[in-house]
């Protein structure tokens, strides 16, 4: 009778930091930021280890991540960073806090299961990209060019016929011949090194 009760009061001493998020309805991303929020008294140790874990092998081959040792758990919050794999995805992720990287089964709290899901960041870097080249086929109205006109032909505004359309002289034509080769023959030996280190 007195074991149990010892035991039951070392348990209640040793849950008293206790995890609010991440939880079953507030999950993680693979982009983040992957939040984790806790409580803590003052008997509690003053940091803790976080740890990654999940019970299913084939979502998470490797258990017990370390995301991050000896936090200050007086902070009650910090973002967490990805394994050095990066962010596994599926469901059934806890995240334990434990008392160092070398006791990771001496658990002061655990989470409740929560999911990773893939996150879409990846969207807003393509179009942010894309910005600079439609400002830049924006016509420009200034003082030679008052309409604001795209003028590629020139400032006058006519063809030059001279350049566009009588000269037919080979050389030119044969250095972009073999400029377009140039850079296509790079482009095929570079493909060939990618499929030599791909094999
Ligand atoms: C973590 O806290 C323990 C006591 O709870 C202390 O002995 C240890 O030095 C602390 N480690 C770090 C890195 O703050």
């Amino acid at each position: 009778m007195r074991t149990i009760a010892a035991v039951l009061s070392l348990a209640a001493s040793a849950l008293a930091y206790s995890v609010s998020q991440p939880n079953s309805n507030q999950g993680w991303t693979t982009t983040g930021p992957n939040i984790v929020s806790w409580s803590r008294v003052d008997t509690d140790a003053k940091n803790f280890t976080l740890v990654l874990v999940n019970q299913d092998r084939s979502v998470m081959p490797q258990n017990d991540q370390v995301l991050s040792a000896f936090v200050d758990g007086t902070t009650g919050q910090l973002t967490a960073s990805p394994p050095s794999g990066g962010w596994p995805t599926g469901k059934g992720f806890q995240v334990n806090l434990v008392e160092d990287p070398n006791h990771l089964n001496t658990i002061l709290a655990q989470s409740n299961q929560f999911t990773i899901t893939q996150g879409t960041s990846s969207v807003s870097s393509v179009s942010g990209v894309s910005t600079p080249a439609s400002v830049a086929s924006t016509p420009v109205v200034s003082a030679a060019n008052p309409t604001g006109t795209n003028n590629a032909a020139g400032t006058d505004g006519s063809l030059n016929p001279s350049q566009s359309l009588t000269d037919t002289s080979p050389s030119p034509s044969n250095a972009a011949g073999r400029l377009a080769i140039g850079s296509q023959g790079i482009l095929a030996m570079g493909l060939a090194a990618l499929g030599a280190l791909l094999a």
